[in-house]
């Protein structure tokens, strides 16, 4: 049992601390946002996350897990996870660091003879030198580790206590051997279960994130590049994912064209590195990103088209149910959501919007007052010229087109992650279209 902190208790931070109390050690999760603290301490998670609810109340009933926004409380344990975000800087590429630099500052004059600091979040190369300066200062025997987190939102429990992998960027010499002896206690049950154990230098740590992340967007626009050819010359991207991803080497997983990334990671973290890429001086090795990001942005302006030209040409006065508003589905985050930003752009073309989501309503109505909000799919598309699907909720994969067929005054549908059955919506009359097929 190792006694630790988490600092930051956001959809990374909070599914740690439980998972790490879940697991046997004796968890305080810090964050400056109090209320934030009350809700967890009783039990009510801050945002939606399948499993968090059962792992949060499991996890305070061991008496193993509390949360506090007192930093000083973080005195006297060994292990400090740096959990909080690392945002896009507003009108930069670049990170903001703000968040690291004031945890590690706030947690430095508490830190405990012996006691590791271990970094989470998303960070820029170079950032784990200059921090492990602020351990050791505060600290001499005080160590920083870099271990990055690769957890998908929707999927966060599973991927924190069964992960693909651990990466731990550490100093050199002894206090490298004694930090990986304290996060091999920590991680003794994934360990033990033959999870693959990477073990590096800070740089490479901070890297693998960055380029693992790039891997995934540029996997995801390249099949959105592809849809781009699909339209231009009639033939299906669906399949043509399918094809290509029977070839071991490719892989048919992150192939599924549509509307794109979006969400607190990807499109952040593409282009941060970027941004410090050309600090380095290797600008151009990461110019491709450029590239990923537009194919990527490109889409949702194709979205709107294809809605547009359901109507010759003008969306003006149409009503359109947009259904779903997350950026991805089993999940309430709606930052850099393609499917929101789709809903914004056609209202500012004016047409009329109506739009629902499982679990992302209450986060977009705040974004966006001035769309108009529905409960269900049934009662945002009462009425509806246009059906536009834009997150593939389980839910709205399995909609009957015959029932729904009944309730709209169109029977138009545009499928924005080729996520329907085409064959049994044209079957009952709809007109259907989506990106990357004919
Ligand atoms: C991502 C990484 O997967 C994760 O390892 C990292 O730790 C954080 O960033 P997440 O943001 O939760 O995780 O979402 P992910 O499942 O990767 O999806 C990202 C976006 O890509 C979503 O908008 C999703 O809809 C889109 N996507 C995904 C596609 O458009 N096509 C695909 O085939 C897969």
């Amino acid at each position: 049992m190792t006694t630790m902190t988490v600092i930051g208790c956001g959809y990374l931070g909070a599914v740690h601390a439980a998972c790490m109390a879940t697991l046997g050690h004796d968890v305080l999760g810090i964050d400056v946002d109090a209320g934030k603290v009350e809700q967890l301490n009783n039990g009510i998670p801050p945002f939606f996350e399948p499993g968090f609810p059962e792992l949060l109340a499991e996890a305070l009933k061991s008496n193993r897990l509390r949360f506090s926004s007192d930093i000083s409380e973080a005195a006297g344990r060994t292990v400090h996870f740096v959990c909080v975000g690392t945002p896009q800087k507003r009108n930069e590429y670049a990170a903001d660091l703000a968040y690291v630099d004031a945890a590690v500052n706030a947690l430095a004059p508490h830190l405990s003879p012996g006691a590791i600091v271990v970094g989470k979040s998303t960070v820029p190369v170079g950032t784990a030198t200059r921090l492990a300066d602020i351990v050791t200062d505060a600290q001499p025997t005080a160590m920083l580790a870099w271990n990055p987190e690769f957890l998908r939102e929707g999927l966060a429990v599973q991927d924190t206590l069964h992960p693909d992998r651990i990466v731990y960027g550490l100093p050199d010499g002894e206090a490298g051997e004694t930090a990986k002896a304290l996060l091999d206690e920590v991680y003794e049950n994934a360990l033990a279960g033959g999870t693959p154990l990477v073990v590096t230098d800070y740089a490479t740590a901070e890297l693998v994130k960055a380029a693992a992340n790039s891997f995934l967007a540029t996997k995801i626009s390249f099949i959105n590049a592809m849809a781009e050819v699909c339209e231009a010359s009639g033939a299906d991207v669906t399949k043509l994912a399918d094809a290509i991803g029977h070839d071991p080497r490719i892989g048919r997983r992150f192939l599924n064209a549509g509307l794109g990334f979006g969400g607190g990671c990807l499109p952040k973290d593409i282009r941060a590195f970027m941004a410090r890429a050309g600090e380095l001086g290797a600008d151009q090795a990461l110019a491709f990103l450029r590239e990923i990001d537009s194919i990527n942005m490109r889409r949702r302006v194709r979205m709107v088209d294809l809605a547009r030209e359901f109507f010759g040409g003008s969306i003006v006065g149409r009503r359109i149910a947009v259904l779903g508003l997350a950026f991805k589905p089993n999940s309430d985050d709606i930052r850099d959501s393609p499917a929101l930003n789709v809903a914004a752009q056609m209202k500012l073309q004016g047409a009329s919007v109506v739009v629902t989501d499982p679990q992302a309503v209450a986060n977009a109505q705040k974004a966006w007052p001035d769309l108009e909000y529905a409960e269900s799919p049934q009662a945002a598309a009462t009425g509806a010229d246009l059906v536009m699907v834009l997150t593939e909720w389980d839910e709205y994969r399995w909609l009957n087109p015959a029932e729904f067929g009944t309730i709209v005054r169109g029977k138009r549908i545009l499928d924005g992650r080729n996520a329907l059955d085409r064959e049994a919506w044209r079957a009952a009359g709809w007109q259907y279209r989506a990106l990357g097929r004919r």
